[in-house]
């Protein structure tokens, strides 16, 4: 699935500088190998030897310095542009985006970058004024017609003690962005609609009736399909998730507004993947209470009468068929026992080419935990039972059977 992992950091002098470490720490967590260039006034900023410290490996600053290379070249700068998969010039200054515009290769970092063929990222970090100055805008769109990734900055707070546009991006979305670089797109062109989490249905303004999912399933499955190039939406009931770069994320409460917002997100296509990863409420209070319910109103004990819920998976089915669009859904099934029995009856009666069956009965898979242990029953009735392993290895497993 992966392509690569080698990921070159080309590091300019901006106060941002200190995003760099983190971002390095962030991908060194995810088994990625990263070296770093630095430009000279960069190394103003943060020492080389922070940075080789952090990625073991030496950095590279000097233009006329050549590193023995054990590979087939020892001009470093050669031998740095093989080597990476990705390139990304973190933080990157208006200067450092000038040059690379123009095809100056003065300094280690815009050498690199000229002779890489590697995928190439930027992320900018300056003063607002300079960052929608039309020179530094004309050289960014110049930089994305020669194929570079731009990582936009944020409305922020900035070191020149103003606030606006400029301000680098999270590290955690760009080194998600990163790593998304590094994986093959055998899922580019397909729409896939991933739901997560779990639902809320309301009591009255303030209470409402939820379960223990956590989502992380879900964003899992999300994630992996987004760095398997696929065209991502995620409908995400309450979680407490982190909202994934990149990916187009509606967000409801209840499992009416989720049904709303599946059938919303798939009735202009011809063909879509529906991934139904949410843990969907069957019940629902069967009269919601538009003020708050006061104790004194009770007689010290209260009954919820409750109402089911449309089953969602079916009934977009059907909206599907309705509508023409040919749609492959995959299912979850969350079990306490008789597995495999329970999840396999759901397959017919929901419509699904296969179900991702789960025991939700053990406290080390399944609800709020990062591992996730599941069998694979299919249409046909063939079972595939995967070890335990990390929810997005489940994700890429899941992802991978679904017909080219
Ligand atoms: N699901 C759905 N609509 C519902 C309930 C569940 O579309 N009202 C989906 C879930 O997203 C999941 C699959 O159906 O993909 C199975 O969910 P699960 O909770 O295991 O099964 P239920 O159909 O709710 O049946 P039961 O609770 O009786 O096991």
């Amino acid at each position: 699935m992966k392509k690569g992992s080698n990921v070159l950091i080309g590091v300019s002098a901006s106060i941002a500088i200190y995003k760099a470490l983190e971002v390095i720490s962030l991908l060194k967590k995810r088994d990625i190998s990263i070296k770093v260039a630095m430009t000279k006034e960069a190394t103003g900023f943060i020492s080389p030897v922070v940075f080789e410290a952090l990625t073991n490996s030496r950095v590279y600053v000097d233009v006329l310095e050549e590193f023995d290379n054990k590979d087939d070249t020892n001009i470093t700068h050669i031998a740095l542009a093989k080597w990476a998969d990705v390139f990304a010039v973190v933080p990157a200054t208006s200067n450092i985006i000038a040059k690379l515009a123009n095809g100056f290769s003065d300094d280690a970092v815009s050498l690199v970058a000229l002779a890489t063929d590697a995928e190439k990222i930027v992320a900018p970090a300056m003063n607002s004024n300079m960052y929608t100055h039309k020179a530094t805008q004309e050289n960014l769109k110049k930089l994305e017609a020669f194929g570079y990734s731009i990582i936009e900055p944020v409305d922020g707070n900035l070191a020149c003690n103003t606030k606006g546009i400029g301000h680098i991006a999270d590290v955690e979305d760009i080194a998600f962005f990163i790593e998304s670089k590094l994986y093959d797109k055998p899922l580019s062109g397909k729409k896939i609609v991933i739901t997560a989490g779990p639902t809320n249905e309301a009591v009255d303004p303030v209470r409402y009736i939820t379960n223990r999912s956590s989502g992380k399933m879900g964003y899992a499955v999300a994630k992996m399909a987004y760095f398997m190039g696929a065209d991502v939406t995620l409908i995400s009931g309450p979680t407490h998730l982190r909202q994934p770069y990149g990916i187009k994320i509606v967000k409801t409460e209840s499992a009416v507004d989720m049904l709303e917002a599946v059938k919303n997100e798939i009735k202009n296509e011809k063909e879509a993947v529906l991934i139904m990863a949410a843990a969907v409420a069957d019940f629902k209070p069967k009269h919601y209470a538009d003020k708050k319910i006061k104790k004194q109103d009770l007689d010290s004990s209260m009954v919820i009468e409750l109402k089911e819920n449309p089953d969602l998976t079916k009934t977009v089915n059907m909206f599907a068929k309705d509508n023409n669009v040919d749609l492959f859904t995959i299912g979850f099934a969350a079990e306490t026992n008789d597995l495999i029995k329970n999840a396999a009856a759901k397959i017919q009666k929901k419509g699904l080419k296969f179900i991702v069956a789960n025991d939700v009965s053990r406290g080390d898979i399944g609800f709020n935990t990062d591992e996730n242990e599941v069998s694979i029953i299919h249409a046909d009735g063939e079972i595939e039972k995967l070890e335990k392993m990390h929810k997005e290895s489940v994700a890429y497993e899941i992802l991978r059977r679904i017909e080219a």
